[in-house]
């Protein structure tokens, strides 16, 4: 499982540009899958094909959070926007790479504010007027944290935990698999960090019986986490009750939960007070899919030491796994 995810975690993907996170995937599933295509928003969906059971669409997103170049001073330095739900918190003093390779690093002014902002942050590529600067990396280029990651035991830090260790996930359960009537689509999803755009238009064209998210949640248990989610890193998949974008269905969360027994895998119930998943987007397409979500317990979501479980994440293939086989009918 290491392995596979860190092949999810390095390639480049924020919102709207997922095409590189998007062809590492398609070379991974290629062998498990009966059938892949990419729609127009950049969607990947894979098929394993049933005999007449249900079509059960799992969404895990390949879009990450990243920056945009807005502008550029006099003296070089490049002003940003966010794409989804950055931090400014634990943005400062990180490495960059754009979309087209160059690299750059983010701060903060004034240097040493403790008020962080997205509008405070500015990136250093090297550049010595604003039309170098925008030479280099053009108006509208985005950027992300440049790939590092640390192994703590069973533990594993990096960005893009959300989502990669749900495309992990999925990748891994496509690979698991056995003889089933049920349909599996994979839809490995794009745009989910700026208003689950990506789940939407797949969810309408796959059309399915039952949809579950499999994405990240945070975990509490850290030091004076507030508000104090349930949740905890290295105690099992989560089996999302609500967040802010759904309200799981109890034939989809109960089945999640029958599952987690069925695989002899612990489980988590997650109750998130905000936030949201694919499941937003799938449960209300055409009119109405019984949907969930499987989360991964994960630590500072959104910063680029996201932590996670390996064993986590083996136990949400193990549950999701008997969740089709065993479970849907
Ligand atoms: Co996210
Ligand atoms: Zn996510």
């Amino acid at each position: 499982m290491k392995d596979l995810l860190l092949s999810m975690l390095r390639p480049f993907g924020p919102s709207g540009s997922e095409a590189p996170i998007s062809a590492a995937i398609a070379e991974r599933i290629r062998p498990f899958v009966d059938e892949i295509k990419t729609d127009a928003l950049g969607n990947l969906i894979a098929v394993r094909r049933g005999k007449g059971g249900k079509r059960v669409m799992f969404s895990a997103h390949m879009d990450s959070i990243g920056y945009i170049v807005l502008d550029a001073d006099k003296e070089g330095f490049l002003r940003v926007s966010n794409i989804g739900g950055v931090n400014p918190a634990t943005a400062a003093g990180r490495h960059v790479v754009f979309a087209n390779g160059v690299a750059g690093v983010v701060y903060s002014e004034p240097l040493g504010s403790d008020k962080p902002a997205i509008g405070k942050l500015f990136i250093d590529v090297g550049a010595s007027s604003a039309e170098e600067a925008l030479a280099k990396v053009p108006l509208g280029t985005m950027a992300v944290v440049a790939h590092q990651w640390s192994e703590m035991g069973d533990l594993v830090a990096a960005p893009f935990m959300d989502d990669r260790a749900a495309c992990a996930v999925l990748a891994a359960l496509l690979e698991a698999l056995g003889p089933t009537d049920n349909e599996v689509c994979a839809v490995f999803s794009t745009q989910e960090e700026v208003g689950l755009r990506g789940a939407r238009a797949a969810a309408y064209a796959v059309n399915p019986d039952i949809g579950v998210a499999i994405d990240v949640t945070p975990a509490g248990g850290v030091p004076k986490a507030d508000p104090p989610l349930p949740v905890r890193v290295g105690q099992g998949p989560a089996v999302k009750v609500k967040d802010a974008a759904s309200i799981s269905t109890p034939l989809v969360r109960d089945g999640l939960v029958a599952a987690a027994g069925e695989a002899g895998v612990p489980f988590q119930y997650e109750v998130l007070p905000y936030g949201g998943t694919d499941a937003g987007a799938i449960m209300s397409a055409r009119g109405g899919v019984p949907s969930g979500t499987l989360s991964i317990p994960c630590r500072y979501v959104h910063s680029p030491v996201e932590t996670v479980s390996l064993t986590d994440m083996e136990n949400a293939v193990k549950l999701l796994k008997a969740y089709v086989e065993k479970i849907v009918r």
